[in-house]
């Protein structure tokens, strides 16, 4: 089930974990220090309610030294039955297009909220590809897949500035809550172009910028940026007309 063939540097590991300290708000929830706050609190900067357990790095995406070991307390949040009434995950895979038999990537999948529902869009015939640079994560995902009963569940640890995904290998990229982690995201986004077969998609989810949940709002990236960046790999982006309460949806495809 797992292809940990290729391993990120201890500094490219260190920057992801770095970089979801500020996403740990970011579906909705708290960092662990601030495991109190409900879902649909409006959401504060990491550093307002975990300052004593991180030290800002300074680096470009203002990233918090924290450790992101512990997917089962994350989970609580980000895996949150009531995340389904503003995240609404059926309306984005139907949005989405996927078809029984298709071949899915979640990157930046986390303790794996799409996953069940991917899972049952794409069947016993097709595959669901699980990525994340934290290894946790990954094992998370895979414990949860094996207590389902998903059969069609796969993960992936991907190398520094790649996704780990074969070349023309997915019909479908989906990124939620994980983008503005990324760093040199032009190629990043050159890099998954590559990696889609003929007529694949990537589908970017992410926060408005006054939405109540969400990174810091310096980090926040406007859709305009995304579809900017989504371009400059070599896709046609737009802003896509689905409407979500807190997030809006970028869909880049193949011309
Ligand atoms: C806020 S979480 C979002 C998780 C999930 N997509 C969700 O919406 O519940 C961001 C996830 O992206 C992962 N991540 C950060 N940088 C990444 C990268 N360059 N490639 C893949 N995953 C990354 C983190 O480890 C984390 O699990």
């Amino acid at each position: 089930m797992t292809d940990h063939s290729t391993r990120p540097s201890w500094q490219y590991k260190l920057v992801a974990v770095l970089a979801c300290a500020s996403m740990a708000v970011a579906v909705g929830c708290s960092t662990p220090s601030g495991a109190d706050e409900a879902p649909d609190k409006p959401i504060e900067e990491p550093r307002d309610h975990d300052q004593h357990h991180h030290h800002d790095h300074g680096d470009e995406a203002g990233h918090h030294d924290h450790s992101f070991d512990d997917p089962e307390e994350y989970a609580q949040r980000w895996n949150a039955p009531e995340r389904d009434q503003w995240q609404q995950p059926e309306a984005i895979i139907e949005a989405m297009g996927i078809e029984e038999g298709m071949t899915v990537a979640d990157i930046g999948a986390g303790t794996g909220y799409f996953i069940p529902f991917l899972s049952e869009a794409v069947g016993e015939n097709g595959t669901v590809i699980a990525v994340d640079v934290e290894e946790s994560m990954l094992q998370f995902i895979e414990e949860m897949a094996n207590e389902k009963g998903l059969t069609n569940v796969e993960t992936r640890l991907p190398g520094e500035g790649e996704s780990g995904l074969d070349e023309a290998s997915v019909d479908r990229i989906l990124i939620v809550n994980t983008w503005h982690h990324i760093p040199n995201r032009e190629e990043y986004s050159a890099h998954l172009r590559e990696r889609l077969i003929d007529g694949g998609s990537v589908w970017n989810v992410d926060f408005h910028e006054d939405s109540p949940a969400g990174p810091p709002p310096q980090h926040r990236l406007a859709p305009e940026v995304v579809v900017a960046e989504m371009e400059a790999g070599g896709f046609t982006a737009e802003v896509h007309e689905l409407r979500l309460e807190r997030q809006y949806i970028v869909v880049a495809t193949v011309e």
